[in-house]
C-alpha cells in the first residue's frame, strides 16, 4: 500500500529526542528520511543511557526507527560539498542544533535557498526571538520556561516537571505538523519556507488552560474546582492544582485496593456532572442524589474534599480494574494509574501497534512505542533504527557518487 508522504526526502540533521521524534513521524508516514550524523560519532543519544555494552541505546532506538543514516563531516569542505547534494536533492532539512549551528556550518537560509529554492528548513529551537534565543535547551528547561512546571505538582510542593516529554516529543509533533503543512503550501507557491518550533511555545500552547486560568483567577480571584477552593488561599498566579481535572468535571486520583503495597493501585475519578445520580448509586449514597449540598455541580464544590473521600472508602474496596469495570458500566468516567510495566504487557496496545516489538541486529528484540497517529491508507510498519553510516554507500550512489569517489572522500575522513 502507498503511503501518505511517498516520495517526500527529509535530510534528516536532527539529534537527541526532539527532531528525532519528528522525523521519525515523518518516516512513518512514508518519507525517506536520511539521518545525516558525524562519523565515529553519531547521534549522542547513541551511547547515552546504555543498557547493553557498544549496542545503540534505548534512546536512540526507540527515536530513530524506519530511517537510513550517512555520515559526513559537514565541517570537511569535502563533506560540506556531499551535504550540497543533499540538500539540493531533498524537500525538507530538520534540525534542532543550537542556535546558529547550521549558519555556523556555512548552511544559512540563504545559501539553503541558493542551492534549492524549493526547500523547507525546519527547526526546533529551544526559545523563539527574544532575550532566551541563543540558549541551549534541554526538556525540563522547557517545561519550566512554558508554563508547565509552576503549575504542576501540589500546592505545599515545589514545583513538578512531568514525565511525559511535552518539551522533547511535544515540540517534534507541532513540528512535523509545521513540515507537513510548508509541504501543502508548496504545492501551490512552488517555494520553501523557514518553519520554527519553539519548545517554550510547544510546552505553553499544551498549558493553553493554565493561561485561560490565569486569566480567570485576576479577573474572579478564585477557581471554585481548584483544591484551594473553599479552605485554601489563592495568590496571583496560578497555583499548582494537584490531581485535580482543572476542567469543568471535577475529578481526582483515588486509592484503589493494594495501594499500600503497589504505588500504581490507584484510579482516576471524575465525577461528570450528568451521571451524579448513577455515583451515588454506585457508592451507595443515594441521599446525595437530590439533596441541596450535592445536586448540582455548583453546589458540590466546596465539598469536593468529602465527596472524593466518600468515593475513595468505596474505590479501596476494589481493584482499579474492577473499579474501571464497574464504573464504565455506568458511563462514569475513569481511569486506571497504568505502570509501564502493565503499558509493556497490554495485549491491546499490542494488537494496534501502539507498542511494537522490533528485532535489532546487536540489541535482539525490544518493545518501542509505535505510530500514535493512524492512517487508514497509510499504515505503519515499524522498522529497526540505522547503524551509524549503515546507508552511506547506498545514499552516495543515490547521489551519483562511484565506489572509487565514494572511497576517496572516506579517505579524507569527509564522510
Ligand atoms: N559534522 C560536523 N560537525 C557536526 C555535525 C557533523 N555531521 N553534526 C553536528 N556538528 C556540530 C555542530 O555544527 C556544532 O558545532 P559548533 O558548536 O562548532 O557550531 C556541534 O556539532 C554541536 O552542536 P550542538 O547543537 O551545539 O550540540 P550540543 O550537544 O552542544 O547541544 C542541545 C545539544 C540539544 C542543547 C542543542 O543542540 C540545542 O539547544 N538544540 C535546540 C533545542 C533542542 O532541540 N533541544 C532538545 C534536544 S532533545
Amino acid at each position: 500500500m502507498s503511503k501518505a508522504l511517498d516520495g517526500v526526502r527529509i535530510l534528516d540533521f536532527t539529534h537527541v529526542q526532539s527532531g528525532p521524534t519528528c522525523t521519525q513521524l515523518l518516516a512513518w508516514f512514508g518519507a525517506d528520511v536520511i539521518k545525516v550524523e558525524r562519523a565515529g560519532a553519531g547521534d549522542i543519544t547513541r551511547e547515552q543511557l546504555r543498557d547493553i555494552p557498544d549496542a545503540d541505546s534505548l534512546y536512540f532506538t526507540m527515536l530513530n526507527h524506519n530511517k537510513r543514516s550517512i555520515t559526513i563531516d559537514t565541517k570537511n569542505p569535502e563533506g560540506k560539498k556531499v551535504l550540497e547534494s543533499l540538500v539540493k536533492k531533498c524537500d525538507v532539512l530538520v534540525e534542532n542544533f543550537a542556535p546558529g549551528a547550521l549558519d555556523r556550518m556555512g548552511f544559512t537560509w540563504e545559501r539553503i535557498q541558493e542551492l534549492n529554492p524549493k526547500m523547507i528548513v525546519a527547526s526546533v529551537k529551544g526559545f523563539g526571538p527574544g532575550p532566551y534565543e541563543d540558549c541551549k535547551v534541554y526538556e525540563n528547561v522547557a517545561q519550566c520556561a512554558g508554563g508547565a512546571a509552576s503549575t504542576t505538582g501540589f500546592d505545599d510542593g515545589p514545583p513538578v516537571v512531568s514525565g511525559a516529554q511535552i518539551g522533547d516529543s511535544g515540540t517534534g509533533l507541532h513540528l512535523a505538523l509545521g513540515i507537513v503543512a510548508a509541504l501543502f503550501q508548496r504545492n501551490t507557491t512552488g517555494r520553501g519556507q523557514k518553519v520554527l518550533a519553539a519548545m517554550q511555545d510547544g510546552v505553553l500552547n499544551l498549558c493553553r488552560v493554565k493561561l485561560r486560568d490565569q486569566q480567570r483567577l485576576e479577573r474572579t480571584g478564585v477557581m471554585k474546582e481548584y483544591p484551594q477552593f473553599p479552605n485554601g488561599t489563592f495568590g496571583d498566579a496560578v497555583p499548582r492544582a494537584g490531581n485535580a481535572s482543572g476542567g469543568g468535571q471535577p475529578g481526582w486520583i483515588l486509592k484503589c485496593k493494594g495501594w499500600e503495597t503497589d504505588p500504581n493501585a490507584y484510579i482516576y475519578f471524575i465525577t461528570q456532572a450528568p451521571v451524579w445520580g448513577e455515583i451515588c448509586k454506585v457508592i451507595g449514597k443515594e441521599e446525595w442524589i437530590d439533596h441541596p449540598d450535592y445536586k448540582t455541580a455548583a453546589a458540590r464544590l466546596p465539598h469536593l474534599k468529602d465527596i472524593f473521600a466518600e468515593i475513595e472508602h468505596w474505590t479501596m474496596s476494589k481493584t482499579k480494574f474492577q473499579v474501571m469495570d464497574i464504573l464504565n458500566k455506568h458511563d462514569i468516567p475513569c481511569g486506571p494509574i497504568l505502570s509501564m510495566k502493565e503499558i509493556a504487557e497490554d495485549e491491546s496496545l499490542r494488537k494496534t501497534g501502539t507498542i511494537v516489538e522490533v528485532d535489532h541486529p546487536v540489541r535482539g528484540k525490544y518493545l518501542t512505542v509505535g505510530n500514535p497517529i493512524k492512517l487508514s491508507d497509510s499504515p505503519t510498519e515499524v522498522t529497526r533504527s540505522p547503524l551509524l553510516g549503515e546507508h552511506t554507500d547506498e545514499v552516495m550512489a543515490e547521489l551519483g557518487y562511484n565506489a572509487d569517489q565514494i572511497a576517496t572522500l572516506k579517505s579524507l575522513g569527509a564522510i
